[in-house]
């Protein structure tokens, strides 16, 4: 009888998860770098994975980045794209293990974007290395001092750095124009024709193709990241502050107040705006403002459930229950009590969790979640997270040792 309620809680919660658009949970730091395609989300973090999302649901987790990913970029064939901190570049498939892992940059990827048929990736060292998507990429010296933003402009690029230039590149990777900035770039978009830049100094600029700059401040904090899609432009602060403001008049339409800390991360999805906090939170919100989310830093208390079914919230964006993994970007939990680790049929571990002598018992998996998966199965690509109160471990393995039989 109890367990049926709790099974019962526990696909209503999913239900209702879905239905409710809440905000996206799974990574373990700060989010660094956001894009929407087709619709699924794409995530990088400081906790140095990437998490492919489709509604509230983790699709893929991966990790191979020797610290944050500051880059992210569907590509067109399902696949994405995934700069890091290290100066490399990963493509992805769909497999735990990158199809390519490339050290183009010897500082941190500031950003990537789509080249022809490859992608390009621009880094701190100044450089823009262009990729056809086959042979080794070609390296272009494109300015003195960091790059912040690179976008797709025309059949080229358009690039900004500390040099106080933004750069545009032709179809070849030649360079064309460039424009002067008044202040210090650290982000870079565009709708395909007007280009929008935020600065350090609490001012958004509007570039227009001929190169005409128009300044708009939005406060006097400063901005790190910047968005567009057809209709919008939306800048944030580090201290958490967005707005969505006309592409055209620069006039702000709507102030949020994430209460995220640090949003190093913007992207519009249909009719949503997703931000990515430094609270390891991708809040989505409607284009008035209004949150779909609960936000931090309580997790929502769900409907009914017991302790365990509610600290399990924090696991079904990845993991099901039932021998189906549903597509979840972690195996199944069902049947993990007496199983070795790495061992779920059909799933494709990492490496590294092949390798260990785990075998899967209450007292394992409390202690998975007492010491973190980063201690306690290094190398896993679970991003790190606690379950900090004895209490609410005792729950959760209850919880478990009922629902995974
Ligand atoms: C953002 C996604 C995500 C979240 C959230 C998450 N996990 Fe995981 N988990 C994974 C991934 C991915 C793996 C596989 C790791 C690998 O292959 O390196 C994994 C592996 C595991 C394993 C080892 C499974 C095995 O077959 O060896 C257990 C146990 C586990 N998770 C339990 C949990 C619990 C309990 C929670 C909630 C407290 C949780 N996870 C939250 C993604 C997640």
């Amino acid at each position: 009888m109890i367990r049926r309620t709790l099974a019962c809680a526990v696909s209503l919660c999913t239900a209702l998860g879905l239905a409710q658009a809440q905000d996206l949970r799974g990574h373990g730091g700060p989010v660094r770098a956001l894009a929407f395609e087709d619709g699924r989300v794409y995530s990088g973090s400081f906790d140095t994975r990437a998490i492919v999302w489709s509604g509230t649901v983790a699709q893929q987790v991966t990790r191979a980045h020797d610290g944050a990913v500051t880059a992210v970029l569907p590509l067109p064939d399902g696949g994405f794209a995934s700069g890091g901190q290290d100066g490399r570049v990963a493509i992805w498939g769909d497999s735990s293990e990158p199809l390519q892992f490339e050290q183009w940059h010897g500082l941190p990827v500031a950003a990537l974007a789509p080249w022809g048929a490859g992608i390009a990736s621009a880094a701190w060292d100044g450089q823009i290395a262009l990729w056809n998507g086959a042979d080794a990429p070609r390296l272009v010296e494109a300015h003195d001092g960091q790059i912040t933003g690179l976008v797709s402009y025309g059949d080229g690029l358009a690039s900004v750095g500390a040099d106080l230039r933004l750069r545009f590149w032709d179809a070849d990777g030649a360079p064309g124009d460039s424009v002067g900035l008044p202040a210090q770039p650290s982000a870079l978009a565009t709708d395909g024709e007007t280009l929008f830049v935020s600065t350090p100094t609490g001012i958004l600029l509007r570039v227009t193709p001929g190169g005409e700059t128009v300044e708009q401040p939005l406060g006097d904090r400063p901005l790190i990241a910047v968005a567009t899609d057809s209709n919008l432009v939306a800048a944030a602060s580090i201290t958490g502050e967005v707005w969505i403001v006309d592409p055209e008049t620069l006039r702000v339409q709507v102030e949020l107040k994430t209460e995220q800390g640090p949003v190093w991360a913007l992207a519009f999805s249909d009719d949503e705006l997703l931000t990515g906090g430094n609270d390891g939170l991708i809040r989505r919100w409607r284009l008035d403002g209004t949150p779909l989310g609960e936000g931090a830093p309580e997790r929502v208390a769900m409907s009914g459930g017991s302790r365990g079914a509610d600290v399990f919230q924090a696991c079904a964006v990845c993991h099901t229950l039932t021998p189906d993994d549903g597509a979840r970007a972690g195996p199944t939990l069902h049947g993990i009590f007496g199983r070795r680790i790495g061992t779920a049929e059909g799933y494709d571990y990492s490496d590294a969790l092949r390798q260990m002598d785990i075998v899967w018992t209450p007292q394992t998996v409390s202690d998975l979640f007492k010491y973190g998966p980063d201690t306690y199965t290094p190398g896993s690509r679970m991003p790190e997270q606690k379950v900090p109160s004895e209490a609410d471990r005792a729950a959760l393995i209850e919880f478990l040792e009922a629902e995974t039989r």
